[in-house]
């Protein structure tokens, strides 16, 4: 081994990131197990219970990126770098801490002239008045000599900062590559009026975070569909939905020229083979009867259809009862395109599936 090799694997060694972690409430522990799984070993502390985690990965930035890009997770649902890490008590006390961080920001070259996100969150025992978008806007104002502008859409950069009891961590990186440019993954939708379900949001999530075009489909099957916020969604997009569940649907769908609606089981429906090209199924119900009954009603689906369920994750083990669904669902031809636990989701995770 010659020498420059030697040293390149020393480096390799020493390579090391730090990086702030956030999952939905209660599903840290299970973002810290797929990184295991990714990186070998996981360095962490918490920063908020349950949610999120101060991260030291074995690789180095931009092999971070990499691999959690080739190989998306389902419960990490934001990633931000951590550049800067302030001791606020080593902060002299006349100075503010956002003064100290701008400091250090007015030396980044790349922050001039560009539009630029900024993101402020704070852990609850923070000694801070103002609220996050307080803080957000005394940091913008500190930086107006980047001549950059602020946009929550579509920046150039995301400038992440994260404010705890003890230190200020920031930290600059590209939209894509904090798996979600929403502040800490956060997906937030405006609630419309007469909105007929808050689970509309999963649908619309998925739109956004999996890229699926549903105009695209001419003819959709959606599973347990009371009250109807999924039903809704779909005919917004433009095709012909049949709505299956026992329950009553919402009266504002009532008599929707595009809507058919079956009262039924949907173990008792009968469908003509390849009449849809999407399935939907929503059930909050038991994993393994939810892929049953979704996989008995797939001939009614034509190859390349595609398919979207979230699994409830009523069990102690989530990763290992995804396995074990994801491997139902395979055997049955259909391919997952993405498994994630969107923001909308709350103890489940959304399959996005193709039938081949
Ligand atoms: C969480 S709700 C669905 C919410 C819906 N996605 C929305 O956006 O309004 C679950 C629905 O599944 C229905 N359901 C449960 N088991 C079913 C079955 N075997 N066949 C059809 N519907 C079922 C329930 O009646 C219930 O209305």
């Amino acid at each position: 081994m010659n020498e420059e090799n030697i040293v390149q694997q020393e480096q390799d060694i020493q390579a090391e990131s730090r990086w702030i972690g956030t999952a939905n409430h209660g599903f840290a522990a299970y973002a810290q197990e797929e990184l295991k799984r990714i990186f070998g070993s996981v360095k962490s502390s918490v920063l908020i219970h349950g949610e999120v985690l101060l991260l030291t990965l074995p690789a180095a930035p931009e092999d971070v990126i990499a691999r959690l890009t080739s190989e998306p997770p389902m419960f990490l649902r934001h990633i931000q770098p951590v550049r800067y890490d302030l001791v606020l008590e080593q902060i002299e006390p006349e100075q503010h801490p956002l003064d100290a961080l701008t400091e250090l920001l007015l030396k980044r070259e790349e922050l001039y002239g560009i539009s630029l996100s900024v993101q402020v969150r704070k852990t609850g025992d923070a000694n801070v008045e103002e609220n996050m978008s307080e803080l957000r806007h005394l940091l913008e104002e500190r930086l107006a000599s980047l001549h950059s502008e602020y946009t929550v859409q579509n920046p150039d950069l995301i400038l992440s900062v994260f404010w705890t009891a003890d230190r200020l961590y920031a930290g600059i990186s590209l939209p894509q590559d904090n798996l979600s440019d929403w502040n800490g993954g956060a997906v937030r939708f405006q609630r419309e009026e007469g909105q007929i379900s808050r689970a509309k949001f999963k649908l619309l999530e998925a739109e956004k975070v999996f890229g699926i075009d549903f105009t695209s489909f001419r003819s959709g099957l959606d599973v347990g569909a009371a009250p109807g916020g999924w039903t809704s969604f779909l005919l917004e997009r433009g095709m012909k939905v049949t709505a299956v569940d026992p329950a009553k649907m919402h009266p504002s769908l009532q008599n929707h020229p595009n809507l058919k609606v079956v009262r039924r089981n949907a173990s008792e429906v009968k469908l003509s083979a390849g009449e849809f090209d999407l399935l939907v199924c929503d059930m909050s119900w038991s994993p393994k009867l939810t892929a049953r009954l979704v996989i008995d009603l797939l001939d009614a689906v034509v190859p390349g259809g595609t398919v979207i369920v979230t699994v409830k994750l009523m069990h102690k083990k989530p990763l290992a009862l995804i396995k074990e669904v994801i491997h139902t669902f395979e055997e049955a031809r259909l391919q997952v395109q993405r498994a994630k636990q969107l923001f909308h989701n709350r103890d489940e995770i959304t399959l996005y599936m193709v039938k081949y």
